[in-house]
């Protein structure tokens, strides 16, 4: 246990609920594995609290938040300043104190980065699939774009949907890369390749685990690897069916634990070893019940 004296330091998440989070395992093993004098704590933000949250928690010298359901944009009126890729996604997950106020970052998407360059999967030059159109989506396929994918494909059940956020895409990075496609159109894609894909839906999420968002095997045979944004179970059904045909699929746990390491690199202004990284993804898994 560790000993929290008159220098300890204060982070924390915000949200609305918090009870199902693991970011408090993720920064106190950190911080316990590194020494830092910082603990970790959930706070359940109730509607309309949120700003007074905000403000409190820089009275009360807190060096770092993370926020999550239903605040990530919502928070962003609440920023002294915001990061480049978090101000084009609107939405931020991670507060870093600054001298007049938090600066909001998207550390959902840069973890998703280090997730998938940790399993090996390029984005740059790349032409990638999107499966979704949420806000997770929206998130992945800004992330794709901005680290230089060559082209993406928003697929997605409401066409509209993707339509909206490719067009917005092309507008904010002034070229052509985002198409939208209904799901079941799969068979417009440029024939000749295959792709990465990122699944970005809710569908797969425990417990409705037995479901993907497509089920047809002339789709998978379009993938050569399959990256899950869920990670539970940890082989999701998507996941076998990207296998099934051939690919290598991956889940999301990797994710989450990369967007809690950004945060707290971004708080502490370190850079996590990997021995501590994987110490951590360990601890999530056990504590989790997540086995691989
Ligand atoms: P999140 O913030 O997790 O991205 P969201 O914004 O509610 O959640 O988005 C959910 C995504 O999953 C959407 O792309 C949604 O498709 P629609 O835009 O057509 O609603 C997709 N989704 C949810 N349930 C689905 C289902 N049963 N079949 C296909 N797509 C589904």
């Amino acid at each position: 246990m560790r000993r929290i004296d008159g220098h300890t330091r204060l982070c924390g998440l915000i949200g609305n609920p918090v009870g199902h989070t693991v970011s408090p395992v993720i920064h106190n093993t950190l911080a316990e594995r590194e020494g830092r004098n910082l603990v970790y704590v959930p706070f359940h933000v109730g509607e309309g609290q949120l700003k007074k949250a905000v403000e409190g928690a820089f009275a009360l010298n807190a060096l770092g938040l993370n926020v999550t359901v239903p605040y990530k944009s919502e928070v962003i009126g609440c920023l002294a300043e915001i990061d480049g890729i978090a101000e084009k996604i609107g939405a931020v997950n991670t507060l870093v104190r600054t001298g007049n106020g938090y600066k909001g970052y998207n550390t959902d998407a840069t973890g998703l980065y280090r997730a998938m360059r940790s399993e090996g999967i390029r984005i740059e030059g790349e032409e990638i699939l999107i499966l979704g159109a949420g806000g997770a989506a929206r998130a992945a396929a800004f992330l794709c774009v901005s680290k230089g994918a060559a082209r993406i494909y928003i697929m997605n059940r409401t066409k509209e949907k993707a339509q909206k956020v490719a067009e917005e895409i092309n507008g904010v990075f002034g070229r052509e890369c985002a198409a939208a496609l209904h799901l079941e159109d799969y068979g417009k894609l440029p024939p000749g390749r295959k792709y990465p894909a990122i699944q970005a839906t809710s569908v797969g999420l425990y417990p409705g685990a037995e479901a993907a968002v497509i089920e047809d095997r002339a789709f998978y045979e379009r993938i050569h690897t399959g990256f899950d944004l869920v990670y539970r179970p940890s082989c999701t059904r998507f996941m076998k069916l990207v296998r099934d045909a051939g690919g290598k699929a991956y889940h999301g746990l990797k994710m989450l634990l990369y967007q809690g390491v950004e945060a707290y690199e971004l708080w502490n202004g370190v850079s996590v070893s990997e021995e501590d990284v994987l110490a951590v993804y360990d601890k999530m898994k056990e504590t989790m019940g997540i086995e691989e």
